[in-house]
């Protein structure tokens, strides 16, 4: 298997914020470009350039409307939660299905974490490789090779010396929807049977009406068509309003959930843009209210 195209393609959409003048963007990833192979590295190229920079994200948003502003704001909205949870005291963070997320070396507030990542081996040896290239200190986080359809995450996460003890902050990010049901059901009883009280979850779902065709979004043809096409089809979804129901059976009470495009209403409007992020993309966060 090859490491991950849609965990490039959200390196790619970040390093296109990093590009836009600090006044207006929302974060900075210094690391995202290091991830980039191929094309995107090329296009990443082409978005700092200063004319083409202010072009690149409106052309893209016009061939693929709602995901580039739906992964900045998503990401924007977690580095927000974690910086919460890290102020309540929780010193410790499990990044499930990490990709090429960079927080563990771009948040000043993770810098005395104990972090630890998981995901697909390939994308993780592309990640380290990366890393190693630009001088990142790869020894700061535990790598985690795990797959969560078959592998036995809550071994690899003992031996990852998680401290079961102390409460924990886990994040899912633009993972579930590429799972089956089963292997979701079976990362949150895992994530429970591993959380000390006060332990929080942060995660994002696609509306499942998007894949039952119940609910109708502009944007979700080309979303879903194009993620197919690179071997990485959306197979998991869940309806909004059967959330907290679906969390509570499993052991978690939900905190918040909200659209990207709801978040993204909240933080664009501040710096004067226009961007819409989608309804169809959404973030949550649950406390785990069963500790094993
Ligand atoms: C869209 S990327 C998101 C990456 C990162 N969390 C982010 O938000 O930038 C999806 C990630 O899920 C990982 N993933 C998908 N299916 C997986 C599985 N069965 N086991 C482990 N990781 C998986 C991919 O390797 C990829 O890194």
């Amino acid at each position: 298997m090859r490491p991950s195209f849609t965990a490039q393609t959200m390196a790619l959409q970040r390093a296109m914020e990093t590009a836009r003048p600090e006044r207006s963007r929302l974060f900075s990833d210094p690391l995202a470009t290091a991830f980039l192979s191929g094309p995107l590295r090329g296009a990443a190229a082409l978005v700092r350039a200063p004319l083409l920079g202010r072009v690149a994200p409106r052309l893209y948003d016009l061939i693929w409307p709602g995901p580039r502003p739906s992964a900045v704001v998503r990401t924007r909205l977690i580095d927000d939660a974690i910086e919460a949870a890290v102020g309540d005291g929780i010193d410790q963070m499990v990044i499930l299905g990490a990709g090429f997320d960079s927080r563990a070396w771009r948040l000043d507030t993770l810098r005395r974490a104990r972090v630890i990542e998981i995901d697909r081996d390939e994308t993780q040896a592309m990640k380290v490789e990366a890393l190693r290239r630009v001088h990142a200190p790869v020894d700061s986080v535990r790598f985690v090779p795990v797959d969560f359809e078959h592998d036995d995450l809550e071994s690899a996460l003992r031996a990852a010396e998680l401290d079961t003890a102390k409460p924990a902050l886990f994040l899912w990010e633009g993972v579930t929807n590429y799972l089956t049901a089963e292997a979701v059901d079976h990362t949150l009883e895992i994530v429970r049977r591993l959380s000390a009280p006060g332990s929080t979850l942060v995660f994002t779902f696609v509306h499942s009406g998007v894949l039952d065709g119940t609910v109708k979004f502009p944007e979700a043809d080309r979303w879903v068509r194009s993620v197919a096409k690179v071997g990485e089809p959306w197979t998991f979804g869940l309806n909004p309003a059967d959330l907290r129901g679906y969390l509570d059976d499993r052991g978690f009470e939900l905190l918040w959930e909200e659209s990207t495009a709801a978040a993204g209403r909240r933080y664009f409007a501040p710096t004067g843009r226009a961007d819409r992020a989608s309804e169809l993309y959404r973030v949550a966060a649950a406390r785990v209210v069963c500790p094993g």
